[in-house]
């Protein structure tokens, strides 16, 4: 299977979506068609052969504020600066029947690639946050080296740390 995300539609097929956590299906199956239309976050989904979706993210703008960024990064930063940009992948999962076939991983990267692409492209952003509903969740983002928020669960990737994933490979 080759591996290409594409913005939801309306021909996409996701009433059978379930990955676990029912919050995320509900998400996918009742509210994210109205999010995107009201501008609110975007969704790119991985499809099987037959439209079907098996797999999702979404994107929106976000900010952090300074004081909850870790004390070496707050350094490096000018002291104008209250809020920093930021781009909130907000949502990923995978159906239950394909987990554990690296679909995760997947789409986390197509999720960081197309991220730094907008913000070296087109709109600053200084980081990945992530807003994991648990702690399996926040385990999964740990693992690609996302960094704990200080004061909230939310936890970060810095966009130069991305960058340097990427920085030796086609994009
Ligand atoms: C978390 C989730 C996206 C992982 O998807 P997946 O396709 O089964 O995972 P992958 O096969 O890509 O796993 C890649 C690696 O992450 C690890 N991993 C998977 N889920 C993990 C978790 N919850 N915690 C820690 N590591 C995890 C795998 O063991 C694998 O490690 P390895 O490369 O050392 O073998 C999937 O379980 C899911 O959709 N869960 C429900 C929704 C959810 O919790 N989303 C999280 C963010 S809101």
């Amino acid at each position: 299977m080759k591996f290409i995300t594409e913005p939801l539609n309306s021909s996409h097929y996701r009433k059978e979506f379930t990955c676990g956590k029912i919050i995320l299906d509900n998400y996918l199956k009742n509210q994210v068609s109205q999010d995107i239309k009201r501008k609110l976050s975007a969704c790119f989904v991985l499809l099987s052969d037959n439209q079907v979706v098996i797999g999702y993210y979404t994107l929106s703008n976000a900010s952090i504020q300074r004081q909850i960024l870790p004390t070496e990064i707050i350094k490096k930063l000018p002291p104008s600066y209250a809020n920093l940009p930021a781009t909130l992948l907000g949502r990923l999962a995978v159906d239950k029947n394909y987990f554990g076939k690296k679909l995760g991983e997947l789409l986390l990267i197509d999720a960081l690639k197309r991220s730094y692409l907008v913000s070296i492209e087109s709109i600053a952003s200084m980081a990945i946050i992530v807003d994991p509903i648990d702690d399996d969740a926040a385990n999964f983002y740990k693992k690609y080296g996302f960094i704990e928020l200080t004061d909230s669960k939310k936890m970060f990737l810095p966009m130069q740390t991305i960058a340097s994933l990427f920085k030796d490979l086609p994009l």
